[in-house]
């Protein structure tokens, strides 16, 4: 059989929010410290301790909004250690992340800045694992309160006279594991409590969002769209795409076999069945679709590079990843009327990260250049498509060998996303255009692929995997025509 594909460009299914190319960066390993912040004295070029080459490379894929300070850290976060003179901070141990030693150099006025110099919105992530409800009613206020108040004079007194807008709050982070080992009806209890003091002053209207489920903990969303799915604006869901077991051995993020390159990409799929059946769930209490469903951590967790600290979740990241983030995207959209945001895991350094530095050194990953390519989609139209597309086996294992999204855009331009996950074959197939106009005036493309598996890029060679222009599509009597090489990812516009 031959896949069949039809976009329909005349059925629009809904915006795709540009939060679901979000971002988290957590205080982990290198993410942070040596990845994002350096310092004000250190000798690689920074805007105010934010190192400018990190800088420059994520304003290109424009990042809407970026989750922080974690994570597990966040429910040991004490952010008021956080603030002030640097050199008077608190030193804390981060107990989660290789029991290192955090010397809160990076704050909330270092984290407003780089919101600032990226120019996205903030998304900050509260202690209700060891933090008190007036630690995080307290925090709010010092971030926006404008006017006179006790948390207002002291940021005031720390340089900022403005308070700052902040609109996503998260009320604690895997509270069911690290974040308390809470049990949803205790949590759910808790972020009632913790949410009334969260509050908006003045212009600033705060979207809460409760801590969600681990993978497919459905009794979890149950319970907290039960009891208190109508304190919350948005409701988050974790899960990490890995082959192995989290335990046991998640798998090498390269020179892996070749099961896993298709375990991988089966567990990748697996989101689209998580968001489905949450959502399903989310739709008994909220029909509406009030309740934004926020995976605000996604992405590949392979076991750490040999030698590295295994407390710093520091992987490499090979042209797998970026079939994998392709597939998350396309999934996303898919579920745009529910999914209101999302957040790769993690920005720099950490896990699925768009770039890895060492010292001065920063290379761009295959991640990277899938946000790169997709970032079209930010807030376009979600269009209707039909696919009918071969399986692909190996092993016990079965999959879609094609992925397919499209959208189109403010001024009436349509992207399609494209994906061949088959790592052997090359797939090519017709896509009926339906409802585009007749004359189209131009087709251009972009491709990321490579010819194996691990293929990824080092400090040595930073360009061995990189975007280059697609000329495997042509349009034929209103049809296009396209050939996938294996193991791709590409970008096409019709305009
Ligand atoms: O992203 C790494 C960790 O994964 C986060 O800190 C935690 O929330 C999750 O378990």
């Amino acid at each position: 059989m031959s896949n069949k594909v039809v976009i329909n460009a005349d059925v629009e299914k809904g915006k795709i929010s540009k939060h679901i190319y979000g971002h988290f960066a957590e205080h982990l390993g290198r993410c942070i410290y040596e990845g994002i912040w350096v310092g004000e004295d250190s000798p690689i070029p920074n805007t105010k301790g934010i190192r400018n080459d990190v800088l420059e490379a994520l304003k290109q894929i424009n990042i809407p909004v970026l989750r922080w300070p974690g994570g597990c850290f966040a429910d040991e976060y004490h952010w008021k250690d956080g603030i002030g003179p640097r050199e008077n901070r608190k030193r804390m141990v981060n107990t989660h992340w290789g029991g290192v030693v955090e010397n809160n150099h990076f704050g909330t006025h270092e984290f407003m800045l780089l919101c600032e110099l990226l120019d996205c919105e903030p998304y900050i992530c509260g202690n209700v694992g060891s933090g008190t409800v007036q630690e995080m009613s307290e925090w709010v206020e010092y971030m926006t309160f404008d006017g006179e108040s006790p948390m207002a004079n002291w940021r005031q007194e720390n340089g900022r006279q403005e308070p700052w807008n902040v609109k996503y709050f998260g009320v604690g982070n895997e509270n069911w594991g690290c974040g308390g080992n809470m049990r949803p009806e205790y949590y759910a209890d808790l972020y009632r409590r913790y949410q009334t003091y969260v509050r908006n002053y003045g212009d600033n209207k705060i979207y809460k969002i409760a801590g969600g489920a681990n993978v497919d903990d459905y009794n979890w969303t149950e319970v907290l769209m039960r009891e208190a799915g109508r304190y919350m604006d948005g409701l988050s869901l974790h899960f990490y795409t890995r082959p192995g077991d989290f335990w046991l051995g998640k798998g090498a993020a390269t020179g892996f076999p070749e099961y896993e390159w298709f375990k991988t990409v089966e567990q990748a799929y697996f989101m689209d069945e998580l968001i489905t059946k949450h959502s399903t769930i989310m739709d008994k209490y909220d029909p509406e679709k009030r309740v934004g469903m926020i995976v605000d951590e996604w992405g590949t967790w392979f076991d750490v590079e040999p030698g590295t600290n295994p407390g710093f979740l520091y992987q490499q990241n090979t042209i797998r990843d970026a079939v994998v983030a392709a597939i998350h995207f396309h999934i996303f959209h898919k579920h745009c009327d529910r999914v209101h945001m999302a957040n790769i895991a993690q920005t720099v350094n950490v896990l699925q990260a768009m770039v890895l530095t060492e010292g001065e050194k920063m290379i761009l990953t295959p991640t990277y250049h899938v946000f790169d390519m997709y970032k079209v989609h930010q807030d376009a139209t979600l269009l209707a498509v039909d696919a009918n597309v071969n399986r692909h086996k190996y092993e016990d294992l079965e999959v879609d060998q094609i992925s397919i999204t499209a959208s189109k855009d403010k001024d009436g331009k349509v992207h399609i996303g494209l994906c061949n996950i088959d790592n052997k074959e090359s797939a090519s197939f017709a896509i009926q255009l339906r409802g585009i106009k007749e004359q189209i005036a131009s087709l251009s493309g972009t491709i990321l692929t490579a010819d194996t598996m691990d293929a990824h890029n080092t400090f040595e060679q930073p360009d061995a995997v990189k975007p280059t222009e697609f000329t495997g599509a042509k349009i034929e009597n209103g049809e296009l025509q396209v050939s996938l090489p294996p193991m791709s990812v590409v970008s096409l516009t019709i305009e």
